[in-house]
C-alpha cells in the first residue's frame, strides 16, 4: 500500500492510501479530489500534476513531459508520493 500526499489541489491537503493498482486521477476521483482531465488516455495533458516526491510509472503518455510533471491518468504510484498543481 502506497500513500499518497495531496498537496493543495483544489484547495485539498490530505494524504491517501491506495494499493498502486489504479491512476492517480481514479485514486483522486474516489476520495472527491477532483481535478481537470479529458480523455483519460495520455493525450491531453488536462491532468497534468506536479510529482514533489516519490515515483510513478506511466502506462502510456503521448505527451512530452517536463521534469517533475505526471499524467494523473496514466501515472500509478510505485512508492509512497506527493503530489501538487501544476502551477
Ligand atoms: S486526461 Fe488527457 S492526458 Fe490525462
Amino acid at each position: 500500500m502506497f500513500r499518497i500526499e495531496v498537496d493543495n489541489i483544489n484547495s485539498k491537503t490530505e494524504s491517501l492510501y491506495v494499493y498502486g493498482d489504479r491512476s492517480i486521477l481514479t485514486e483522486l476521483e474516489q476520495h472527491n479530489v477532483f481535478i481537470n482531465h479529458s480523455c483519460r488516455q495520455g493525450y491531453c495533458g488536462s491532468c497534468i500534476l506536479q510529482l514533489l516526491f516519490g515515483d510513478v510509472i506511466h502506462q502510456d503518455s503521448f505527451i512530452p513531459l517536463s521534469k517533475g510533471e505526471i499524467l494523473a491518468c496514466r501515472a500509478i504510484p510505485v512508492t509512497n508520493i506527493k503530489i501538487g498543481s501544476r502551477d
